[in-house]
């Protein structure tokens, strides 16, 4: 399906767990070389020993700081000699909570990492593309970033303007070229997803709205994240890919 992807480099955020580990292990199946970054680098190692390529490169990459989003950027290119595709996978999961019962701080961290992570990076990566047309941006939303969610409103609120921020990117983008597109995945089985965190008993009621009866895999997101990248959806520029297994509402 996706060997156009063989010997393009791809760099990933939020490679050292869940969706962005399962894809980096993907495309390495595929031929890419990859730059493997994440605000926890301890854990990009385990990410590296489990893909099938050396061609690797890891950094330390905390998307919310613009400077380190420029260098990292920097570094990559200097290394490979080239950029092909952006994974923007760094994310903070949802945490239920009222309004008023909020952390300290909370609405500004998931502003800052969801959405302007997203912003960061793919402001340090533009300049390197210019000369790429065929490049691509992920982004990840999510199903609550195409519904609402009571108790889930801050990071609906950056799921939902990371659509806004991906379609327009792609009218702004396309004509270099270059295409965006955006993953919103479901209940998705990675350590930090919300029924997991709760528990058992709200991983079955997950599953009991999912019309295919269970929670998906990160590896299900790392398939379509690849086929977007690839040349089969070369005419795909602004889609936002539900993966959820069948969703009611
Ligand atoms: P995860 O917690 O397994 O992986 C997220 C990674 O992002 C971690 O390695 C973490 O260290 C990294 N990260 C956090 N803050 C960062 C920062 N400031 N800079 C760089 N890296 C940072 O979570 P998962 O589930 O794999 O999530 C990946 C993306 O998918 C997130 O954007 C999440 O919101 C989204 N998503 C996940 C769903 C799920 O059910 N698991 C459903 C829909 C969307």
């Amino acid at each position: 399906m996706s060997s156009s992807l063989n010997g393009k480099v791809v760099l990933i955020t939020g490679a050292a767990s869940g969706i962005g580990r399962a894809t980096a292990i993907k495309l390495s199946k595929l031929g890419c070389a990859l730059a493997l970054t994440d605000i926890v680098e301890t854990d990009l190692g385990e990410t590296a020993e489990s893909c099938h390529t050396e061609k690797i490169i890891t950094a330390a990459l905390d998307v919310s700081n613009a400077d380190q989003s420029e260098l990292v950027l920097k570094e990559t290119v200097e290394y490979f000699g080239r950029l092909d595709h952006i994974f923007n996978c760094a994310g903070i999961n949802p945490t239920p909570y009222p309004l008023l019962d909020l952390p300290e701080g909370y609405f500004d961290k998931l502003v800052a990492v969801n959405l302007k992570g997203t912003y960061n990076v793919t402001k340090a990566a533009l300049p390197h593309l210019k000369e790429h047309a065929g490049c691509s941006f992920v982004n990840v939303s999510s199903i609550l970033g195409l519904k609402p969610s009571k108790l889930q409103a801050t990071y609906c609120a950056t799921k939902y303007a990371i659509i806004g921020f991906s379609k327009s990117m792609a009218l702004e983008l396309g004509e270099r070229g270059i295409r965006v597109n955006v993953v919103a995945p479901g209940f998705i089985q990675t350590p930090t997803n919300a029924s997991v965190v709760a528990g058992p008993d709200f991983v079955k009621s997950a599953e009991q709205s999912v019309s295919l009866g269970r929670l998906g895999t990160a590896a299900e997101i790392a398939d379509v994240v690849a086929f977007l990248m690839s040349d089969e959806a070369k005419y795909m520029n602004g889609s936002v890919v539900e993966i959820n297994g069948g969703l009611a509402n």
